[in-house]
């Protein structure tokens, strides 16, 4: 292959994960060369895959993960409450390695996996007012992510890099409760905000956009998403009628929903019954 042909290669961190695994159909299907940084090796590649199995807390492994790659998806890491040590090692430092060795390999292009738990205190209706709203984290992991969004603007305006911090609502293959009807980020729009992160438009800076996708019951301001391109199609309502109802999953109109809850415990693993997920 020439180099003039050459394919954007993206690195995704947590390659074997959940939001990963639904997003690696459109990478591919975009003709991107892929590599995919875990701890584990996930199943059944595309021929544009690679497999770099490791830590994101490792600087020498990210370093020669990242070497000559043009972006990095960062959505390696812990995805829900733990101890402080476990989430100050892992989403923490681990996003600090990550943007570090991003630095030091001339990878401009970050996109990093924050949360609505860095916001879980403001209440739900501010998410629609604000452009972009200050941290409030709700539980440890919330404040893992404000770090996170934190490094990356550290990174932004030190080093010229264009980073997207994208306070994720729910990934997921459809909704599947009440809340996420607002909340959900379809596969497809989660592709849209990759595009959007390699795209020039809004370059370079440090951009906190939600990422939702545009549902009718959708409280987020979707105006600093559209500053980088970021433009949802889908519309969790879609699927409005064969959600779980049961499961409302929201607390005092906030929008942490039940992680603001006095039940959920910081620094606690509240949802035992997921396992090691
Ligand atoms: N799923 C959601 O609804 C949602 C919402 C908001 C934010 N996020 C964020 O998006 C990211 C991906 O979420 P997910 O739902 O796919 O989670 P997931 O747990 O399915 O995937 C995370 C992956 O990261 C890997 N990982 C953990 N520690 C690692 C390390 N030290 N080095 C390398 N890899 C490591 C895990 O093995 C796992 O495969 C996470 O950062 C999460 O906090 C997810």
């Amino acid at each position: 292959m020439s180099a003039a042909s050459k394919p954007v290669t993206v690195a995704v961190t947590g390659g074997a994960g959940m939001m990963a695994t639904l997003l690696r159909p459109y990478l591919a299907e975009a003709g991107y060369a892929v590599r995919l940084l875990d701890l584990v090796a996930p199943g059944r590649l595309d021929t544009s895959e690679a497999v770099y199995v490791g830590s994101v807390t490792d600087s020498e492994f990210m370093d020669h993960a990242l070497a000559g790659a043009d972006a990095v998806i960062h959505l390696g890491g812990l995805h829900r409450e733990k101890t402080w040590a476990e989430l100050v090692s892992t989403n923490i430092t681990g996003t600090q390695v990550t943007l570090e060795a991003a630095r030091r390999n001339g990878v401009g292009r970050v996109l990093l996996a924050s949360s609505t738990h860095a916001v879980g205190f403001h209440p739900t209706h501010a998410a629609s007012s604000a452009r972009v709203l200050a941290p409030r984290p709700d539980t440890y992991y919330g404040v893992s992510k404000a770090a996170m969004e934190a490094l990356g603007s550290l990174y932004a305006d030190k080093y010229g890099m264009k980073v997207v911090s994208a306070r994720i609502g729910t990934g997921g293959e459809r909704p599947e409760n009440s809340r996420t009807l607002g909340s959900w980020l379809s596969p497809a729009d989660s592709f849209r905000l990759v595009q959007a992160t390699l795209s020039d438009a809004g370059a370079p800076g440090h951009h906190v956009v939600w990422a939702v996708s545009a549902n009718t019951r959708g409280w987020a301001n979707l105006e600093a998403g559209r500053a980088i391109g970021f433009e949802p199609q889908d519309d969790a309502e879609a699927y409005a009628a064969g959600v779980d109802t049961g499961v409302e999953n929201a607390h005092a109109g906030l929008l942490g929903g039940a992680w603001t809850a006095p039940g959920h415990r910081v620094g606690m693993d509240n949802y035992p019954h997921l396992g090691a997920k």
